[in-house]
């Protein structure tokens, strides 16, 4: 049995963890040019999800209960790279065990190019720093999420990678009719750096299928 000091310290630290995930989401959404209320009640799916925190934040907050959360890593077969620096429970271990049920069940361990659902599951497919190796990894992905919803935000599209947004756009127009893209700024700020500080720059893109 918990003392109440012990009861009450467990309270504060799950206090100072909902703090820290609402800011968090908070920076999430607004890099993928959201706010709350343009996802409540909708239906999401979320790419490269890791830690699900996403999910978690939408359940914990009462925005959503209807994300998905596709992540290839989650059977554990990836232990290096960002996996290394993360442990993927840590967000959810924190959770009340009937929000961990609900991200569970709608938790899909796969890559963002295979989604196992059918066309239209869902209303926005986002991705926030997610990974690709090449232009056709890159089409087949954005493909892939306007299959399954009629909207794709894909977070950060810096200068580097606009080359091949664009190209993966003029590929998937030539397939997709009504497909239209928009890349809005979410990210102006200055980083300190050894020597000083850095501009950066980064955008959402944002696929619709009309
Ligand atoms: C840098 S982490 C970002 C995690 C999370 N989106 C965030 O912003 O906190 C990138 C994640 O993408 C996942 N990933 C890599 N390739 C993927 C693919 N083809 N499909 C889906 N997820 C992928 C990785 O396993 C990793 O969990």
């Amino acid at each position: 049995m918990k003392s109440p000091e012990q009861a009450q310290g467990q309270e504060n630290d799950f206090e100072g963890f909902k703090n820290w995930l609402r800011k968090d989401y908070d920076n999430q959404l607004s890099q993928l040019g959201l706010t709350i209320e343009d996802i409540r009640g909708k239906r999401i799916l979320e790419i490269g999800a890791y830690d699900r925190r996403f999910a978690a934040a939408c359940q914990l907050f009462g925005v959503t209960e209807d994300v998905y959360s596709v992540e290839p890593s989650l059977d554990g077969s990836v232990k290096e790279g960002y996996a290394e620096q993360h442990d993927a429970m840590e967000i959810v271990d924190k959770l009340p065990a009937e929000i961990r049920e609900k991200i569970d069940q709608k938790t899909l361990i796969t890559d963002a190019e295979h989604i196992p659902l059918e066309d239209q599951a869902v209303d926005i497919v986002l991705g926030r720093r997610v990974p690709w190796f090449g232009v056709e990894q890159l089409t087949d992905r954005i493909k892939e999420g306007l299959r399954i919803a009629s909207e794709v935000r894909l977070y950060p599209v810096t200068q580097e990678m606009e080359v091949e947004f664009t190209q993966a756009l003029s590929a998937i127009k030539r397939d997709i009719p009504g497909v239209e893209v928009e890349y809005c700024t979410t990210t102006d700020v200055e980083v300190p750096t050894e020597d000083g500080s850095t501009h950066v720059i980064e955008k959402v893109a944002i696929v619709h299928c009309i």
